[in-house]
């Protein structure tokens, strides 16, 4: 394998900059060309692809976000789009491609693999930490420290004014962001998609803490379960408490990694060239029990959900909230 590239594709999660930075050292280690293309998917249909060097990666080993820019391209569904990008990235002779996302992007590498030939290997990119078959994904712990750093500062408030705040976390259909955000930092409540409590559970929740003396609140609404405000309305009506909402939104996507996604960051992003270089292709790189470790990429929608930790998690979260 003598040239590969590497994009970013969907939203940009804190610890992709390491992922690249990673591979493109080790890649420039073993004497191979790197290429980086810009916006994901839609540089690769645009040709927006460069010839990198070791000053493209050179002190963003700390910095949020993706240097080689990030896009969603609902297009690449679209064949006759895809062949375009294939065929840009054979003109520049690239062999191999490193698509680092979530599992959107992993649809749009695979197809190029069984389409077009193009050797592809994945790596997880995602605060959602929603990617079938690996325990983290880069970006999800950094995420989940901004949660806890902005339900400290929101405690602080709803203890002063005796008040219970909705903090509405992101994750699309998974939960994991608002559940380990509860425990991590004594959330008092939470909505997630996996677990199905409803409002007056919750309202409960808060009769039970108030009898207790217990005079504040800080419920996590997971985005996957509707909007904070929605459920806020209906809070309202059948528990008498003061009530505020916080959407956190895009402030939970930015800032410096923290020190586990970069060191996830920098496995993945080694571990990825070396499997281009071993002839593999259609895999994902996966962190299992501490391991890093490979599937093949379409295991990020057909794989086995196994969901048996969370569900205890989230008893003991459920016990803790009390
Ligand atoms: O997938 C990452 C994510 O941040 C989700 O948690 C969220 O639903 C979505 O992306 C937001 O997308 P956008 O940045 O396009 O608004």
């Amino acid at each position: 394998m003598k040239k590969i590239a590497i994009l970013t594709s969907g939203g940009d999660a804190p610890g992709m900059n390491a992922a690249i930075r990673s591979a493109a050292k080790f890649a420039f280690y073993q004497g191979i060309e790197v290429f980086g293309v810009r916006r994901g998917y839609k540089g690769m249909v645009d040709n927006d692809i460069f010839k990198m060097t070791s000053s493209d990666v050179s002190g963003i080993i700390d910095r949020g976000g993706t240097v080689l820019l990030s896009a969603r391209l609902p297009e690449f569904k679209d064949p006759e789009v895809r062949k375009i990008a294939a065929a840009n990235l054979k003109a520049h002779e690239i062999e191999g491609l490193i698509v680092i996302g979530g599992d959107g992007s992993f649809h749009g590498a695979d197809l190029l693999y069984k389409e077009h030939g193009i050797k592809v290997i994945g790596i997880p990119g995602t605060i959602d930490n929603d990617i079938i078959g690996t325990d983290f994904t880069i970006g999800y712990d950094t995420t989940l420290n901004i949660i806890i750093e902005a339900m400290v500062r929101l405690r602080d408030t709803a203890t002063s004014h005796e008040r219970t705040y909705l903090v509405e976390v992101m994750g699309r259909d998974a939960g994991d962001l608002a559940l380990y955000a509860s425990l991590a930092a004594g959330g008092d409540g939470f909505f997630i998609p996996e677990a199905k409590d409803t409002v007056q559970d919750i309202a409960d929740v808060i009769k039970e803490r108030r009898a207790m003396g217990k005079l504040h609140d800080i419920i996590l609404v997971s985005e996957g379960v509707g909007s904070a405000y929605e459920i806020g309305n209906e809070l309202k009506k059948i528990v008498d408490t003061e009530l505020r909402i916080t959407v956190l939104g895009h402030i939970q996507r930015g800032g410096s990694p923290s020190a586990f996604d970069r060191v996830l960051a920098t496995k993945m992003g080694a571990k990825a060239v070396k499997e281009l270089m071993a002839g593999e292709s259609g895999m994902m790189i996966c962190s299992e029990s501490n391991k890093i470790t490979t599937k093949f990429i379409d295991y990020a929608w057909n794989g086995i959900v196994d969901n048996t930790q969370k569900r205890k998690d989230i008893e003991l979260a459920h016990i803790l909230t009390k």
